[in-house]
């Protein structure tokens, strides 16, 4: 089964939109609250991400037997660093966006430890793919 969303960045009041919706759809499947609960926090932040720091993005989900593959595509400035980018508390969010309760640093930290596998690539000027697969036997 595979879904597609679309995700503006700036638009900060339909931030999350996408993971609601998948949300909706593991329980309708079935898939155990454990495991959606894990997808679901690394899907939000990663759609946060596109919101706050590029211009627009997709999302991919792709349910498989034994897995869940996630691939957030966007188009923005990229990650210079990403090992940098990983930190915990790193952030180059702006006030208005620290204002609004985004940007504490932590979502790529929070998707790494909520993902069974997480993997980034950026290209500077055109954009980030992130992409991360949680396994259904429940891995962590
Ligand atoms: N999709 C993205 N495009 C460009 N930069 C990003 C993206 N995702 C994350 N970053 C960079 O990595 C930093 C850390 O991300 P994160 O841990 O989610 O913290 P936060 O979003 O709260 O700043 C961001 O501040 C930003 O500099
Ligand atoms: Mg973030």
């Amino acid at each position: 089964m595979k879904f597609k969303y679309e995700v503006e960045g700036g638009n900060f009041a339909k931030a999350g939109n996408a993971s609601s919706e998948v949300k909706k759809i593991m329980k309708q499947l079935n898939v155990p609250p454990p495991i959606i609960k894990r997808l679901v926090v690394a899907l939000y932040e990663g759609e946060v991400n596109v919101v706050a720091h590029a211009w627009n993005g997709s999302i991919y989900l792709e349910i498989e037997p034994d897995r869940i593959n996630v691939k957030i595509k966007d188009n923005g400035p990229g990650i210079p660093d990403i090992e940098q980018a990983m930190q915990e508390g790193f952030s180059t969010a702006s006030q208005a966006v620290r204002e609004m309760g985004f940007g504490a640093g932590m979502g790529l930290p929070n998707m790494k430890k909520n993902a069974d596998q997480l993997d980034i690539t950026s290209e500077i000027g055109i954009g980030t793919i992130v992409e991360l697969v949680i396994f259904l036997n429940g891995e962590k």
